[in-house]
């Protein structure tokens, strides 16, 4: 199977709508843990028994991943765990907007696909929209949790986080390096801990701040000809 999907091809761009949440858990007015990227399930299927206050739903651009990862939770019978094939920059921003307020608990951000290249940045999944949209469904003191091997991947998406205004950054004691302020690890975080590599993390908390406009955000993220992203151009080329 092919690692990376192209997230801008037009298959992918296709706005089809997610379902709303009471066609997705038995008890639908739980409060809803988000999980983009969610690969081949197994975080998720974790969580899922070991938080079962919470709906869990795992966003995940490659199709067959998601119907793997449904089998297994059908064979486990959770009831408040779903898989859903979408990308999250086209399908999550309508659908977060309908929420109700306060529902949307936590969002997990868990190292998204390495686009090094600054030509390739519109493929990272963290774009200014979807980050807008997120912070206008967490209500404040709702988290938003990031994870990266890759530090120079991670820096923008902090950045951009920073940028909104409207999350404040969790404190050492409480997410970092060696703290993981979840119960359960991603396949590519255990992967990654087993090769002896840092984790980059970093945990926020939407605050009361009101959200810059769109416009703004982008062009503060302006990329610039110099920097990291160039110096990876070419190792990734
Ligand atoms: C490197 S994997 C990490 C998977 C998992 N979070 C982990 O930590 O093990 C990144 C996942 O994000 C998915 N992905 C990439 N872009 C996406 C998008 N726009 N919408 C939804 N999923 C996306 C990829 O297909 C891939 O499964």
């Amino acid at each position: 199977m092919r690692q990376h999907v192209n997230p801008l091809s037009r298959i992918h761009q296709l706005a089809r709508p997610l379902p709303p949440l009471i066609e997705l858990f038995a008890d639908p007015s739980l409060p809803l843990h988000l999980d983009i990227g969610s690969a081949r399930g197994r975080f998720l299927l974790a969580m899922a028994p070991l938080a079962p206050q919470r709906n869990h739903l795992g966003l995940e651009i490659r199709r067959p991943l998601v119907e793997a990862a449904e089998a297994d939770r059908r064979r486990d019978g959770l009831a408040n765990l779903r898989f859903l094939y979408g990308n999250a920059n086209v399908n999550l921003p309508e659908w977060l907007a309908q929420l109700s307020p306060g529902q949307l608990e936590l969002v997990t951000l868990q190292f998204p696909d390495p686009w090094f290249k600054l030509r390739h940045r519109k493929r990272r999944v963290l774009q200014p929209a979807l980050l807008l949209a997120i912070a206008a469904a967490l209500a404040p003191g709702r988290r938003l949790f990031l994870q990266s091997d890759v530090e120079a991947l991670i820096a923008p998406m902090r950045q951009l986080v920073e940028a909104s205004g409207a999350f404040e950054l969790a404190g050492p004691e409480e997410c970092g390096p060696t703290v993981n302020p979840l119960p359960v690890a991603t396949e590519r975080e255990a992967q990654v801990l087993a090769e002896g590599k840092p984790v980059h993390r970093s945990l926020y908390r939407r605050s009361t701040a009101p959200l810059p406009p769109l416009a703004d955000l982008e062009a503060h993220l302006e990329p610039t000809t110099r920097g990291v992203d160039n110096r990876h151009d070419a190792e990734a080329d």
